[in-house]
């Protein structure tokens, strides 16, 4: 028997003391429970023997005022807690995701549940820890019973303690916004950092920063001995988003969940499960890319008939409104609107709306020639003229088209072309409004065959006093997603909470954006090493609709927007393959793809559903180079995107053996360089075979893309 196996069965055996150790199956990670002296519930995790979190408690604190429970002296679930029962079990399942980065996954674990009573309060709780071979899952669950029926949450205390001053690669911890760049400090660096920019943080279109400690998840870390850890959360329904707040002094993050419109923390009724609070673990920075415990967590797929469900590339009438050459509003005529009561018949248009007839067309023809299957048109509807900034609750009905977008003609078109538009929902953040309008939206769409839309929350949230990622608009979100089911409609959200891997339950959900995406590049642009680092963090919940492909990246050649696209265009190609998402546009102007239509090959071949996913190279910030197997062929992609400039060598001993693929290489040029020289690049063609191995060189912000066609 070997060393681990002795390890995982040993995990298993009931336990002897208080302490409760249960291993991963491959005996790397542990985790251990135990409850204080004064019944307070506690856990710590190792990997290869090496600590991870340092003791940490586990508790909530229940609120006692006119918003909690009538006729309730409610007791915190903080300590107090004698333990009445604990099982282990074992699980192993191998699942096939809809779409996904490979074919199937393995979800195998150890588990340990323990009953926990509180004889003060007679309540009974449960905590699950889920033990895999990267990392762990824990939750608080609450069985239905007599004295825990109702309870509005204050605060939850779970505790991460670090096991010293790690690297952190953070974002402040916001209720509204992601939509920030990422910084690299030491623990002890992120309160100078935050409260330095704590003005500069109100720039966005809705903010709430909380604390000058606090941080999003998922949240990337480094050990000065070579461990990545991350943290973050699986299955949030439910529930209001967790943030991590840092103690310094005891280098401990405890959770922060974000409050509703009255400061509360979560209205529960049992039986209920929270969300899983996750820690991934590894040495090698891969595995923080590849291991899927997110996804592991989230329960099973709901949609029974999911025929309907595909991965999409598509371009769109959008990145010209994002730069400012056109509008999103018809006319310039009005200072407000009324909806139902204003006119735009009435109205001259100003001869820069975007999603005009002809202009729609224009795409469809482009998507229909290039092998893009959808259109996203947004501004098609009214409203928009005063759509922004005043806190309306009436902004849009989603049902009345500009008198300039014929919706008959254009879908019939599209459809004749094989291509399908994909519609353009800003709900303005009136989640109110929005739910209101929400069947007639989607039978609207289901009329003239719309399968996808793409939905917006832009400003603050109405119901007012309400933050993005409060539980009410988690439930938001949610029931949008659930009765787009209904309709056969995949939804794409953006500046909703960040995703938590709710798409394998319900995989209609095929993109998120909940981050700062490619529209920041034309507001002045984002880090290089920005994309390097999405998919360590953002992309942990689920794949982000980033919209890349932006060939024409210095905008003021074609614009009065002085912003530049911080990558190279090969830097651009790259992140078809390092952002994983199954729905990816093509981001760009079809005029600007023509003028580089070489390089343009690569968007119209590579593609995005794929059956074998391999990460070879990856370090946070610096580099990632991943290769992918298309779905359901013999083709392979490899991208690599990078921060710093570097030259990469691909070992191709992924191909199939005797076999020979037709292989194009797309780099940047020799003296390329995001600033100075974005747009050099090459692109050459050989015949290559297993084993074969290519040497890429990538410019600063640069990257490089290749694919591999089987013969
Ligand atoms: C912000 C979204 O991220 C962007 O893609 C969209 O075009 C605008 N809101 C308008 O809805
Ligand atoms: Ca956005």
């Amino acid at each position: 028997m070997k060393t681990k196996d002795i390890l995982a069965m040993l995990a298993l055996m009931p336990a002897m003391a208080s302490a409760q150790t249960v291993a991963s199956p491959d005996g790397n990670v542990s985790l251990t429970f135990s409850l204080t002296d004064n019944g307070r519930p506690t856990y710590e995790m190792s990997y290869k023997g090496k600590k991870v979190i340092n003791p940490s408690h586990l508790g909530l604190e229940l609120a006692r005022d006119k918003h909690a429970s009538k006729g309730m002296e409610e007791t915190d679930l903080m300590d107090g807690f004698k333990e009445t029962a604990s099982k282990t079990s074992s699980f192993d399942e191998t699942w096939t995701p809809v779409w996904g980065e490979t074919k199937t996954i393995r979800n195998n674990y150890n588990e340990l549940e323990v009953s926990l009573n509180q004889p003060s309060s007679n309540r009974n709780i449960k905590l699950r820890f889920r033990v895999y071979d990267y990392g762990m899952g824990l939750r608080y669950e609450f069985p239905q019973q007599q004295d825990l029926n109702y309870f509005v949450i204050k605060e939850e205390h779970t505790q991460f303690a670090m096991t010293g001053d790690h690297t952190a690669y953070w974002i402040p911890g916001d209720y509204d916004t992601q939509e920030y760049e990422y910084q690299i400090t030491p623990l002890t660096g992120i309160r100078e950092v935050i409260s330095k920019n704590r003005k500069a943080y109100t720039a966005n279109s809705s903010t709430t920063v909380f604390s000058d400690t606090g941080v999003q998840t998922s949240l990337q870390l480094k050990t000065k001995d070579g461990l990545y850890i991350n943290i973050h959360e699986a299955a949030c329904l439910d529930y209001p988003t967790m943030h991590l707040n840092l103690d310094e002094k005891t280098l401990t993050f405890e959770s922060w969940l974000t409050p509703d419109a009255v400061g509360r923390k979560g209205f529960i009724q049992t039986p209920f499960n929270t969300p899983w609070r996750t820690v991934l673990v590894s040495d090698d920075a891969r595995d923080m890319l590849s291991k899927k415990l997110t996804l592991n967590l989230n329960e099973p797929c709901k949609i029974e008939d999911t025929s309907w469900i595909h991965p999409t590339k598509y371009c769109g009438v959008w990145w010209n409104m994002i730069v400012g050459t056109k509008t999103w509003a018809y006319t310039d005529d009005l200072p407000s609107v009324r909806l139902g009561e204003t006119d735009y018949s009435k109205c001259r248009p100003n001869g820069k709306h975007g999603a005009t007839t002809a202009e729609v067309k224009r795409y469809i023809d482009f998507a229909a020639k290039n092998g893009l299957q959808e259109v996203l048109v947004e501004g098609w509807n009214e409203g928009w003229e005063d759509w922004f900034g005043h806190q309306k609750l009436d902004v849009f009905d989603f049902v009345t088209p500009y008198p300039d977008f014929d919706i008959k003609y254009l879908n019939e078109y599209a459809h004749s072309k094989g291509v399908r538009l994909m519609m353009h929902h800003e709900t303005s953040s009136s989640a109110l409004n929005y739910e209101r309008h929400l069947e007639d939206a989607f039978q609207l769409m289901n009329k003239y065959g719309y399968d996808a839309v793409k939905t917006g929350y832009v400003g603050d949230i109405i119901p007012r006093g309400e933050y993005h990622y409060s539980q009410l608009m988690n439930n938001h979100y949610q029931r949008v997603v659930e009765t787009a089911a209904k309709h056969h409609i995949m939804v794409n959200a953006h500046e909703a909470t960040r995703p938590t891997g709710i798409c394998r339950t319900w995989p209609n959900l095929v993109g998120n954006e909940s981050a700062r995406g490619t529209e920041y590049e034309a507001f002045g642009g984002s880090v290089p090493y920005h994309t390097v680092m999405l998919p360590f963090t953002r992309l942990q919940g689920g794949p982000m609709d980033y919209t890349p492909g932006i060939f024409e990246t210095r905008l003021k050649e074609w614009s009065d927007n002085p912003s530049y696209v911080h990558t190279t265009l090969c830097g651009q190609l790259a992140l078809y393959l390092v952002m994983y998402s199954p729905l990816q546009m093509a981001a760009d102007l079809p005029e600007h793809y023509e003028k580089y239509d070489d390089a343009f090959q690569f968007i119209r071949d590579v593609a995005c559903d794929w059956d074998d996913s391999k990460y070879l190279e990856a370090e946070p910030a610096e580099y990632i180079t991943v290769a992918r197997k298309a779905k359901g062929t013999d083709n392979w992609f490899v991208g690599g995107k990078t921060n710093n400039a570097r030259q990469t060598t691909v070992k191709l001993d992924f191909l199939d053996v005797g076999a020979k693929y037709d292989c194009a290489i797309y780099q940047d040029g020799k003296n390329a360089d995001y600033e100075k020289n974005p747009k050099a690049y090459t692109i050459l063609h050989r015949t290559v075979k297993k084993g074969d191995v290519l040497k890429v060189k990538q410019a600063r912000g640069g990257g490089f893309a290749v694919s591999l066609m089987k013969k």
